[in-house]
């Protein structure tokens, strides 16, 4: 089955030719047009520049994909598009384009959840868990801890059960706040990695301390909090700025303190996730799953609890068209078809697409 995948829920727009069957699945074509260059400037995304942004990319990022995979449209045999959640605008582009050549091609459409894409991506990778498992999603909107199981009439369609959610902001938003007080460009969270990771460099390996050090949060429970971790990082910025205080070194310390802190709750709540519910396994999806410190810091502490954490590729951790395609296809082995009222929905809950 060739599934031709379409993501434009914020500001990437991606389209992949999937090629599945039961042997397995082989990317065929992925590409992504990322608007982050645009935005920079902006300090974070314009909903409605990034809905103009992919009309005027979509068609031929999906004719680039088509070329790369050296397939024509009539050769597809269904189309997975994301319709929740994110910018209602910049969602509706691929939604529709999606739903529109579908019917054109009489093929199968169906809508796919984000979230459950993001949790899917760590799968594309060879030697992954098979569920049940933890899956921690970790994004610029979501940060959330579910139980996952595979449906039992089902192989291959996850289920998801929510553990624990953000109370507040996502991480994803805390990195991207910090950084832009630090003076980085949206999105910040790649640029604060590297520089905690060069102040580990520095300081024979050790993101904490001494220079800077912030409260870890940790909310009971299996929620998670990064609102008071922002807050405090942010008046720190401030102070030291406004004493002269806010060199190099020093926003490299800062970046440090704050991953140091960031990883530290994801790694342990995830943690005791799996100890609260027997799972032995944790799959870890999206933006924030590339990053270095949380995937160091995971390694080795769920190694040492006798749990196996797994990471999405780090090409399928920030938003792309392959997961899409990969959850669709799976959705579609289930006899799911959405039809051409299908809408786009801002706000959903994980393992909605029913
Ligand atoms: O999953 P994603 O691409 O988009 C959403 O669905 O929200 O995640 C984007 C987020 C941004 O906040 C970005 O700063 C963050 O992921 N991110 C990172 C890293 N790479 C991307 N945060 C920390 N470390 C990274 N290496
Ligand atoms: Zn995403």
């Amino acid at each position: 089955m060739l599934i031709l995948g379409l993501e434009t829920s914020c500001d990437e727009t991606a389209a992949t030719v999937l090629d599945a069957d039961e042997r397995g699945a082989r990317v065929r074509a992925d590409i992504v047009s990322s608007q982050a260059d645009f935005f920079a400037a902006y300090g974070g995304v314009v909903p409605e520049l990034a809905s103009r942004n992919h009309a005027a990319r979509l068609l031929p990022v999906v004719r680039q994909a088509l070329a790369c995979a050296e397939v024509v449209y009539a050769d597809l045999d269904a189309v997975a598009a994301t319709y929740g959640p994110g910018l209602t605008g910049a969602l509706l582009v691929g939604l529709n384009f999606g739903k529109a050549l579908a019917w054109g091609l009489g093929v199968p459409f169906v809508g796919v959840n984000h979230l459950a894409a993001h949790l899917q991506a760590p799968l594309l990778a060879e030697g992954a868990p098979q569920p049940p498992f933890v899956g921690l999603l970790v994004s610029g909107g979501h940060t959330a801890l579910y139980a996952v199981t595979e449906a039992a009439d089902q192989p291959g369609l996850l289920e998801f059960e929510p553990l624990g959610e953000t109370v507040d902001d996502a991480v994803g938003e805390a990195y991207d706040k910090i950084g832009r007080l630090l003076g980085v460009d949206y999105p910040a969270g790649p640029t604060l990695d590297r520089w905690a990771a060069e102040y580990a460099e520095e300081h024979g390996g050790d993101c904490a301390g001494p220079v800077e050090e912030f409260t870890r949060p940790m909310p009971t429970g299996l929620d998670f909090s990064f609102a008071g971790l922002k807050t405090a990082a942010a008046r720190r910025i401030i102070e030291l700025e406004a004493s002269g205080e806010l060199d190099d070194a020093r926003r490299r310390a800062l970046a440090a303190a704050f991953q140091a802190a960031a990883v530290e709750t994801l790694g342990e709540k995830a943690l005791a996730a799996c100890a609260r519910t027997g799972l032995r396994s944790l799959i870890v999806g999206g933006g924030v799953a590339a990053n270095s410190g949380l995937r160091a810091y995971l390694g080795r502490r769920a190694a040492e609890e006798g749990v196996r954490a797994f990471f999405a590729p780090l090409r399928l951790c920030t938003d792309n068209a392959v997961m899409i395609a990969a959850r669709g296809r799976r959705l579609i082995e289930a006899g799911l078809r959405h039809d051409l009222d299908l809408e786009a929905v801002a706000c959903l809950e994980l393992g909605a697409e029913g």
